[in-house]
């Protein structure tokens, strides 16, 4: 049932965020319904969690963790919602949001507009507690103390998530990614090790793909030595590749196709940089399952999307999960996390 090629001329003659917000909207309509089933060959552990299908859904999509059953039911094995900042704040003034429709990409400077962490926390409480939901976590615009609304996000939410995502690497709050510096990130790392309870989710760390030489390593050694349970590779990026649309030169981070390559070659920094001490989860212009087959051979266990969700519609998750069970079983392996790294020496 290909509806999205019909529905996908309606959804681009809205403006991105208005359609955005529509998408949201019909999603929050869909009935409950049982999750859907995986080939036993997808499942992989990460943080002793356990994935039934290694696609997930990247932060960003759900900011305020309104529809996250409705993409699990979708077809995504796990999903991120956020990022939610313990106060709600308006973000940029719109417009802050662009497709680049002939690039396959979006640029968005959407600057963490969310209803807060207890808006978000209240409607995690209320529903049934199924399938993998991560909350991603970040610090206010206007905060006197950022490593304190990690601390406060570590806190608040953590009743209500199979993991945390600390998301140092938005590039739209001026200064956030300050927070991956040497001894920022340790302060940081330190301060949410000490807020963590026995027994609670476990933690990411999400980075940025702009990367100078060393920042893998340093990085690496940071999260192990806070026992940060996974990273994320990677944010968005505020580089420019060569584009052809006409909203290239709109300020923001860049997502989607053109970010595939900087994303691949920071998922194989980090992978040399940790040799695999810890697990590596893609993100960064994923849009098939070829793409995602690359980034699990090239070290990560877990991949998430967002933007090629705009171009390729709802069923993407799960036609990625169904192109990925196809290649495991032609290279006669018989789980996902074989292939985990195989071909990144
Ligand atoms: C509109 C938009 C909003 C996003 N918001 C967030 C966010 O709030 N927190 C976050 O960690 N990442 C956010 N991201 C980044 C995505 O989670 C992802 O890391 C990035 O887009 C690369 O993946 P993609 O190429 O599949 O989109 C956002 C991306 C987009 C396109």
């Amino acid at each position: 049932m290909a509806l999205y090629p019909l529905l996908r001329p309606l959804a681009f003659a809205l403006d991105a965020e208005t359609a955005h917000r529509a998408t949201i909207g019909a999603l929050k309509l869909i009935p409950p319904r049982r999750l859907p089933a995986f080939p036993d060959s997808l499942a992989v552990e990460v943080a002793g969690l356990r994935f039934p299908s290694p696609v997930g859904l990247a932060a960003g999509f759900d900011k305020d963790a309104e529809v996250p059953d409705a993409m699990l039911g979708l077809g995504f094995g796990f999903v991120e919602v956020g990022t939610v900042t313990p106060l709600p704040q308006a973000g940029n003034p719109q417009p802050r949001l662009f497709r680049l429709t002939d690039d396959q990409a979006v640029i968005n400077r959407m600057g963490f507009n969310n209803a807060g962490q207890a808006a978000a926390l209240e409607r995690l409480w209320r529903r049934e507690r199924r399938g993998i939901v991560g909350v991603n976590i970040g610090a206010n615009k206007d905060s006197s103390d950022r490593i304190a609304d990690y601390v406060a996000g570590v806190r608040a939410m953590a009743p209500v998530a199979d993991y945390l995502t600390v998301n140092i690497s938005s590039p739209n709050t001026p200064g956030l990614r300050g927070l991956q510096d040497e001894g920022a990130l340790g302060e940081l790392l330190s301060a949410v090790r000490e807020a963590r309870v026995a027994g609670g989710p476990p933690i990411f760390l999400k980075v940025a793909p702009d990367l100078a030489e060393g920042d893998a390593s340093r990085i690496v050694r940071a999260a192990i030595d806070s026992q940060v349970d996974a990273l994320i590779v990677a944010n968005t990026t505020l580089s420019r590749p060569e584009l052809r649309s006409r909203f290239a030169g709109e300020a923001g981070g860049l997502s989607g196709a053109p970010l595939k390559p900087l994303a691949m070659e920071a998922m194989h920094a980090f992978r040399v940089a940790s040799g695999g001490a810890i697990p590596l989860i893609a993100a960064g212009g994923i849009a098939s399952a070829d793409d995602a087959w690359e980034r699990i051979r090239a070290g990560a266990s877990l991949v998430q999307l967002y933007s090629a969700l705009v171009y390729e519609g709802p069923g993407l998750a799960r036609r990625i999960a169904d192109g990925l069970a196809k290649r495991l079983q032609a290279s006669g392996m018989s789980n996902i996390s074989e292939a985990v790294g195989s071909g990144a020496d």
